[in-house]
């Protein structure tokens, strides 16, 4: 890992990273999210930086500070995440989709902040599906080489192998422990064309690095 490092295994090349949760609004003040922390998303821009990417990091809300020269755009729902990502697409060179973005959104979201009544009726919320940006960018003519990640709380090896057909991309990484959100380590499993290969337990910033030497192999 570290020689490839040296050797700045993507110098040239222009990434795009999706990280943390997304928020979908209830009412002005309220909404729906997730507990994607960031950490591996940011994790892998700041390593694709490392290796010598031009970096774009579309972030849902986190705590997290933006890595060095990673060019962070911020955005909270997943239709806003939806629109940067196509936006900047047909630039890039790989697009690895890490964030955890919601897959409905509230389509009767109050425009001002909902009240508790004298009945206790609670808000009837309505949803409708989000775009599905992986698989979207997956299926352009001119598509970037594409990465996915995969949180599975069963049957890990089964549903990283479906899903990664299913998206019709080359590699998906799939969190081996469902308990990785907000922890600073991790255990992955990649997924490719010629079957499942094991990461450790290792820091996130150290399996961040393992993946773009991966991704860097592949291209
Ligand atoms: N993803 C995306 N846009 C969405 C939903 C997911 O880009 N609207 C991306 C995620 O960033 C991740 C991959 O697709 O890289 C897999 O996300 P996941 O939630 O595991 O898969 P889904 O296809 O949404 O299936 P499900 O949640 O039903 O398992
Ligand atoms: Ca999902």
């Amino acid at each position: 890992i570290v020689a490839s490092f040296h050797r700045k295994v993507l110098a040239g090349k222009r990434v795009l990273v999706t990280a943390g949760p997304t928020f979908e609004p209830i009412d002005p003040v309220r909404g729906i999210t997730n507990l994607s922390s960031g950490k591996m998303g940011y994790a892998i821009a700041r390593a694709a930086r490392e290796a010598g990417a031009e970096v774009t990091l579309v972030s849902g809300p986190t705590a997290l500070t933006t890595p060095y020269g990673v060019h962070r755009i911020n955005v909270q729902t997943a239709q806003q995440m939806h629109d940067v990502v196509i936006s900047h697409i047909r630039d890039e060179d790989v697009f690895i989709a890490v964030a955890a973005v919601a897959d409905w959104k509230v389509v009767n979201a109050s425009e001002q902040k909902l009240k508790k009544n004298t009945e206790g009726d609670a808000p009837q919320l309505q949803f409708e599906q989000n775009p599905d940006i992986l698989a979207e960018v997956a299926a352009l003519p001119h598509k970037p080489f594409c990465v996915g990640f995969a949180a599975e709380s069963e049957n890990l090896l089964q549903y990283g192998e479906e899903k990664r057909r299913k998206k019709g991309i080359p590699l998906l990484v799939g969190n081996i422990g469902h308990q990785t959100f907000g922890k600073d380590d991790n255990e992955l499993v990649l997924f490719d064309e010629r079957g499942h290969r094991r990461l450790p337990l290792a820091s996130k910033q150290n399996l961040a690095r393992q993946l773009i030497a991966e991704i860097a192999e592949r291209l």
